[in-house]
């Protein structure tokens, strides 16, 4: 064989935009296309039927992965050891999915010897920084391109060239939401939800069914050793596992939807609807195995951790140094995050209801008001003075000066 052409190696979803940017690619500069589709649990067509929609497309390779248990393993679980939330609310979804792509991509673009990864990122979001950022993080020499953002590869452009290249892919239904989903979670924006006014309708979620209307409670058992779910209600689960079973059984309960207007990364603000059950009910449940095993100065400093940890998860920033600096730390932390906590999932709400570890902090004769106290109140006392006395003096001085806090009269004699 002579020396083949130059390779693009393409994240492809299966879908419009993808399918369309393997030819486009190719008419644009030349280059033969591998396709990379990975699995991360979003469920929908079989990964066999996306291979061979990207041959029909004329891809010249198409690489499947399926990456459901690393992506629970490896970007999941420590999401959840840091209870990642971006604006202390969105889980992450699409920020840890990508990064569980981008590694595919890299793997795929040095096995067939791609010296450009291209993905169908719009300009206007995250996602093409997680992409673009990640790849680069990994292979400093791979060049990236966006079809969408840089091949002009509009949405009318991609119907009208798939119809006449007679492309093997759907292209009168449209839907009206842009959606992204993985066993994480769902992310589903655009349509009329860019009216933030405008309710969430049913049809916005899969994932959840109403919590108006939620079936019995169901109370979970779920069992961590080192911040790690492994088992529920006592049987053993891997991460993946666990993820599905709570989506399952959170979702039927309706737990887990946000509906948030979220600082992009780019500058503007979007209205973003998740739906992420089994995160939720995870994050709930191990922030709380947390409260009782942290000692409370690691919990403090870590909640800090958390927050920035989140930023640059968002940001893309998963391979860089900071954010594998502070993976260390949260490790860390880990260590004694092992127990049972019980939940009742009922209404949209996952609710703690007991909590039981044997690297527990929580000391019953500490705590207790009743018989067996063993807490030496007498030395509270002195703790109060000294704690107090920084305070004590900055109060007695602004008396001194007249500038004492007025607190009022009362009217009763
Ligand atoms: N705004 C979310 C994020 O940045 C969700 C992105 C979803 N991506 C998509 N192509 N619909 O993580």
């Amino acid at each position: 064989m002579s020396e083949h052409k130059d390779r693009v190696v393409l994240a492809y979803s299966g879908g419009l935009d993808t399918s369309v940017a393997i030819g486009w690619i190719g008419e644009q500069t030349g280059a033969e296309v591998v396709t990379v589709s990975v699995d991360v649990g979003q469920g929908g067509e079989d990964l066999e039927v996306i291979r061979q929609r990207a041959l029909d497309c004329g891809a010249v390779e198409a690489y499947i992965a399926d990456a459901r248990d690393e992506f629970a393993n490896e970007y999941c679980m420590p999401a959840l050891a840091a209870n990642g939330l971006y604006m202390d609310a969105y889980p992450l979804v699409s920020a840890i999915s990508r990064p569980t792509i981008v590694r595919h991509l890299v793997t795929a673009a040095r096995q067939f010897g791609a010296t450009t990864v291209a993905h169908g990122c719009t300009g206007k979001g995250n996602d093409q920084v997680r992409f673009e950022v990640g790849i680069t993080s990994l292979a400093p020499d791979l060049t990236c391109l966006s079809p969408v953002r840089d091949l002009a590869l509009t949405r009318d452009f991609a119907i009208s060239y798939a119809n006449k290249h007679n492309l093997p892919i759907e292209t009168t239904h449209h839907n009206p939401f842009s959606i992204d989903q993985n066993v994480w979670g769902r992310a589903i924006e655009t349509g009329y939800l860019e009216d933030i006014w405008n309710a969430p309708t049913k049809d916005v979620y899969t994932y959840t069914d109403d919590p108006a209307y939620p079936p019995l409670p169901d109370e979970v058992v779920i069992t961590f050793e080192a911040g790690i779910p492994v088992a529920i209600d006592g049987r053993k689960v891997t991460p993946l596992e666990a993820i599905q079973e709570l989506n399952r059984r959170a979702g039927a309960q309706g737990i887990g939807r946000i509906d948030i207007v979220e600082d992009r990364m780019v500058g503007i603000k979007s209205r973003e609807i998740y739906e992420a059950p089994g995160a939720m009910t995870l994050i709930e449940a191990h922030r709380e195995l947390e409260n009782v095993t942290l000692d409370r100065e690691q919990a403090r400093f870590k909640r800090r951790v958390s927050d920035r940890w989140s930023e640059l998860v968002y940001e893309g920033q998963w391979f860089s140094p900071l954010k594998n600096s502070l993976d260390a730390f949260i490790n860390d932390t880990q260590r004694y995050v092992s127990g049972d906590i019980r939940m009742t999932l009922h209404g949209g709400r996952a609710t703690v209801t007991g909590r039981r570890s044997d690297t527990s902090l929580y000391d019953f004769n500490l705590a207790t008001y009743d018989e067996g106290d063993s807490f030496d109140q007498s030395s509270a006392r002195g703790f109060i003075e000294i704690t107090g006395l920084t305070t004590k003096l900055a109060a007695a001085r602004d008396v001194a000066f007249g500038r004492g806090v007025d607190v009022g009269t009362t009217n009763l004699s």
